[in-house]
Parts: C-alpha cells; structure tokens; sequence
C-alpha cells in the first residue's frame, strides 16, 4: 500500500485535517488494516495559550505548538502580496466585455508545484496478538514529556469508525477538565463514547479513577494503547484507567471474564457506588445513538443513589439542507429535544436538570474553539428514599433500568 485512498463516505476530523505543519507519522496497519498515525498534542502552559496571547496576532488554528513555519511565512507573505508578485491589479473589461484579471506569475509558487506526493511508509506492521499490548519503543522520538499526550488514531474513517480519529470536542472537554482540576479531584469518572481516549487521559491526570469506555475490541485496544502510552501524565494523580466496553444500546455491562474489555463484578459495583462524573465528548451525530446515549444516561441516573453530573462536549455541524432550505443541524436538534424530554421526566427514582456552559475558559490545547462547540451539563438527583423506595440494588451489571411510566418514552421519542 503506497497511497491513503479517501473514499467518499469517509469523514476526516478537523483535528487532524488543520494541522498543517505537523508530520502525520504512520506507524503500523492496525489489526483491521487500517493506516495507524500517532499525533503529539501539547498541553500548553501560562504564556502559550492562545487566550494569553496579544488579540491582535491571532490564534493558531490548530496543531502541536504550532510555530509558524517557513511555508507558513511564505503563504502569509504571498497572501499580503509581499513576495513581489503581481497581486491586487484591478480587474478591468476589455472591449468586448470580457473580465480579466492579473494572476500572480506562476513561479511564486515553488511550493504547490514540486510538493512531493506523499507515499507513506509502512514503519511497522502490527501483529494483532501483539496489537492490545506494548510494542513501543523508547527511541528518541518516543521521549516522555509530560505536557505532551501521544495519540495513536486513524485517518478518513467511515462513520462505523470515527471514534478512531480524535475530535475537537475531545480537546473542548479536556479544556474545561484542565480549567477546573477541583471539580475532579479524587473522583471516579466514567467517560461514555472515549474514542481514542484523549479526554480520559486528561481526566485521569486528576482523578482517581477512570472508566474509558466504547464500543469494538480494536477501537478499545488502540484506546487502551493510548493509556499506556500515556501512563507517565496519569503517575503523579496516581490516577487509573480501565478500558471497558459499554455499548449505548445494550442493557446489560459484560462480567464474562473471557471477554476482552468486559468488567469484573467489582468493577461494576464500584462504578455504580460511586461515579459522580460522567463525560462524553463530541457524541451527538446519530440520532439513533443519540437516543442509546439518554437511555443510557437515564439507566445510569436512576441506578446511582448519589447525585451525579454530565458533562458533554457537541459540535453543531450545519448544513444546508433542502427540507429547510436553510442551514440547520438535525443531529443537534434531536440532542435538544432529548435534553428537554429528560429533564421533564417524573418517574418518582431520580429527577435531571440541564444547563449549557459557557465555553470561554482556558485554551489548553490548539485548536480552532468555533461557536459551533458547546458543553452542556446535565445533572441527576436521586429521589428521596422517603418518598419512593430505592432499587433493590443499585448495582449490578444490568443497565437496565426503563423509564417506568409508558407515557415518558424516552427511548422511542426522543
Ligand atoms: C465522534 S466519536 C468521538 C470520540 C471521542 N470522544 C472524541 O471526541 O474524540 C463518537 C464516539 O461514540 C462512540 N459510539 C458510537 N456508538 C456507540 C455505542 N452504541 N455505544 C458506545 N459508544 C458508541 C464511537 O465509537 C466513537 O468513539
């Protein structure tokens, strides 16, 4: 394989897409012969932030400690038409009302024309009994800075697999976890949707534990690769991940012992005792999945006999689209009517409130923070045992709790 074929019904995150200096370094073939890269994303300290810096310079839009760099230079310079090109001559009419206009002559573009084509070179192929585990070498390159996370991710998935390239609501998350580290401290957090596992690798450099979850034995090993790789940020929160599956539209958690990524029962009876943090990050994009997520969320809500908050990361994605004939984002508007359903459900076991954030903290990672990102947090509130009895057990393995009252179908409705 010497070229990365995207196909079109694949999609491409901008996290990857603009970031134009960084070298996209492929690894492996994953077990699925997938392309793997491994992206380096800085952790910016007081002074390298972009909301430290002068207004007027701008923010980077995204990258690692992105310094601009020659052709950077060179393409601001060509843009102001400082590189003695023919730029800016008024276009005029001739007489037979033809327009012209002055184009830059062609030699100003080095650059484009002798840009070689970029054919990946395949450093290491994986072996998929290998894959789960280390295989990683501690070369130069492999240096453990501890303000850098190594993310291992894919390029141009097709929906079934976008939880393998790492998104801007991942970065939102991690923003406001960084901004607010005492909201965190100590807790047990389960994070819902992880992906590549970024936003859990953050949290876990402040909390106790967490429970990264997903869906899929080859997203969750290159999840589970990503902890490791990352392990040296975790060590002085002494702060665990476990990499478990838990799949929005199945009921029930996996205890079987001979399962990858299943859960054992203490696991399992821990979490529900006392996660009172949920994360999701950049979730929202499927109306279907849409709803697995708020029933999950509502099982979740009502097993917990403690109040617990959700925080969730969503880009608005608009398009135009001709059943409006306007820009809208249908995925957004089910997210809305899903949070408004939720927080008028009365089921007598737990009652949710729902606020959206404001999202100017600060930016510790770079990228381009668009009106479209926003967070919300939806918190769960037990009832009183006073006025309904609690479960018989408020864990187990089972997420299945239902929304007893028919007329409150939040799973067909919503
Ligand atoms: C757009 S990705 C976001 C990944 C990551 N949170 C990020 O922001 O980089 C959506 C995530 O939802 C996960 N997902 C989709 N369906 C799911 C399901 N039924 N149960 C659990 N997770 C699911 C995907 O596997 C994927 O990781």
């Amino acid at each position: 394989m010497d070229r990365i074929t995207f196909h079109h019904d694949t999609v491409l995150s901008d996290v990857h897409m603009l970031r134009p200096n960084a070298r996209h370094l492929m690894t492996r073939l994953n077990s699925v012969g997938q392309p793997v890269f491994i992206s380096k994303f800085k952790i910016l300290s007081v002074g390298e932030r972009p909301d430290d810096k002068d207004p007027e310079k701008g923010v980077p839009e995204a990258g690692v400690g992105h310094e601009p760099k020659k052709e950077d230079e060179k393409v601001s310079q060509s843009q102001d038409g400082e590189d003695g090109g023919e730029v800016g001559g008024e276009p005029f009419l001739d007489e037979d009302g033809d327009f012209h206009i002055t184009h830059r002559p062609r030699t100003n573009l080095p650059e484009r024309n002798s840009r070689d084509l970029v054919c990946p070179i395949i450093l290491q192929q994986a072996d998929p009994e290998l894959e789960p585990e280390e295989e990683h070498s501690e070369d130069e390159d492999d240096q453990a800075f501890d303000d850098i996370i190594k993310i291992e991710h894919t390029m141009a998935t097709t929906l079934e697999d976008v939880g393998k390239q790492v998104w801007r609501g991942a970065f939102l998350l991690a923003d406001f976890i960084l901004s607010s580290p005492d909201m965190f401290r100590g807790a047990t957090v389960l994070e819902l949707g992880a992906g590549t596992g970024l936003t859990s690798i953050v949290m876990a450099t402040i909390c106790k534990t967490t429970f990264c979850t997903d869906v899929g034995a080859d997203l969750l090993s290159m999840c589970k690769k990503n902890v490791t790789l990352n392990r040296h940020l975790m060590e002085a929160a002494g702060g665990d991940v476990r990499v478990r599956q838990l799949d929005w539209l199945q009921h029930d958690l996996c205890t079987d012992a001979d399962v990858e990524f299943s859960w054992t029962e203490e696991e399992v009876e821990d979490m529900y005792n006392t996660t009172e943090i949920i994360i999701a990050a950049d979730v929202i994009y499927d109306d279907e999945l849409t709803d697995g997520l708020f029933r999950t969320l509502y099982r979740l809500g009502s097993s917990f006999s403690h109040r617990c908050s959700v925080f969730i990361s969503i880009e608005k994605r608009m398009n135009f689209t001709l059943r409006h004939m306007d820009v809208s984002c249908d995925a957004y508007n089910h997210f809305s009517r899903c949070l408004s359903q939720l927080e008028a459900l009365q089921d007598g076991r737990c009652s949710f409130t729902v606020q959206q954030l404001p999202t100017h903290f600060s930016q510790f990672l770079l990228y381009d923070r668009t009106e479209q990102l926003e967070l919300w947090k939806v918190t769960s509130t037990p009832t009183p045992p006073e006025r309904t009895p609690p479960p018989e057990s408020a864990c187990g393995s089972s997420l299945n709790a239902e929304p007893p009252t028919p007329h409150v179908p939040i799973h067909r409705s919503c």
